[in-house]
């Protein structure tokens, strides 16, 4: 079956944003992050507090966090990778936070300079933290199918990298396939397998970017393995600059469209969405990819 309500987690302005060749200004990023909580977002990731040099476009996390007070009633977790980066976002109130592993060694290097295990063992105390904090820890798990440089991704590997941030304390798995080459089998198989790890299905999120154009068909297999938390990005905004090959993640509107029409609740409102997208794309000089913002928004 289907389940009758989902949370979307929304990764725009995070995921999004910092795959943008240009910065945007940060009033313009806080004017997206009150506009996608206008339209009933209530979880939406809203920057990462990495080193600076490796993610420009996030830079100015500092000054953006404080422009979002007024969305305290929201979830707004943000990306820490290290003690560092947990310091600065506890210091700015963040009430929320992910670390993000990888399934594979190239992409650990390539994205934290650090083997899959010295990644581990960065967050490790990370989550320690975060937990005596009372701040809930989000686990990516970055390459679960495919990966640029490795192929094919065994499942075991994803497996054994999912239960170790379980044991290290995060609350929430999301599952990413950061390069968008998933199709719907590898998904059940993944989702079986970690069934049979013992994680509840209940902690697990999905986390598809639609390089191939199969995030939609991948969502739907993960809802009915009984998945109800997804990642997508308002307008299909996104990639990641340290994988190549990835666009965007799934489209929140085209995410929508689908849920609508298998009458699955998610309290957003599509128009008022699509309305914002088509706002940021203006901004950003080109039409938003989500099949669904140019069907609503023709010309
Ligand atoms: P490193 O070069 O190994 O850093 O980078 P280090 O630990 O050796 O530290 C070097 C210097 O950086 C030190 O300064 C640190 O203090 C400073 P120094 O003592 O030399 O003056 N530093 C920091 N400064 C500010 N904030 C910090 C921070 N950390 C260290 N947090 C590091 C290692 C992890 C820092 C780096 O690799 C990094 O920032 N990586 C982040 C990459 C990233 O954000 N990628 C995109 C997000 S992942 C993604 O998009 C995938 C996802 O969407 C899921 C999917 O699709 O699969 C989540
Ligand atoms: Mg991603």
């Amino acid at each position: 079956g289907l389940p009758t309500r989902v949370r979307i987690h929304e990764v725009g302005p995070r995921d999004g944003l910092q795959n943008e060749k240009a910065v945007v200004p940060v009033e313009v990023k806080a004017e997206f992050i009150h506009r996608l909580a206008d339209a009933g977002l209530t979880t939406i990731e809203a920057t990462s507090f990495v080193h600076p040099a490796w993610v420009p476009q996030l830079a100015d996390a500092e000054r953006l966090f404080p422009l979002l007070d007024d969305l305290r009633d929201r979830r707004l977790p943000v990306l820490v990778p290290n003690e560092r980066g947990l310091d600065r976002a506890l210091a700015l109130g963040a009430r929320e936070v992910a670390v993000f592993a990888s399934a594979t060694e190239s992409f650990a290097k390539a994205n934290l300079n650090r083997t899959v295990e010295e990644s581990l063992r960065m967050f490790a105390p990370v989550v320690a933290h975060a937990v005596v904090e009372d701040v809930p820890v989000r686990g990516y798990v970055s390459m679960c199918f495919g990966d640029p440089w490795e192929g094919e991704v065994p499942v075991a590997r994803v497996v054994a990298v999912a239960r170790r941030l379980i044991e290290l304390g995060v609350s929430e798995l999301s599952l990413g396939d950061t390069i968008g080459v998933a199709t719907p089998g590898q998904v059940t198989a993944l989702l079986t397998a970690l069934g049979e790890a013992g994680i509840p299905v209940e902690r697990i999120a999905v986390h598809f970017h639609d390089t191939y154009g199969q995030a939609l068909s991948n969502t739907l297999t993960a809802l009915r393995h009984g998945v109800t938390t997804v990642d997508a990005s308002a307008g299909g905004l996104g990639g990641c600059p340290y994988a190549k090959s990835a666009t965007g993640n799934l489209a929140t509107e085209d995410l929508l469209w689908m849920l609508e029409g298998l009458g699955i609740e998610t309290g957003v409102d599509l128009d008022r969405l699509a309305a914002t997208s088509v706002w940021l794309a203006d901004y950003l000089g080109r039409p938003s990819p989500s099949r669904t913002v140019r069907a609503l928004h023709p010309g």
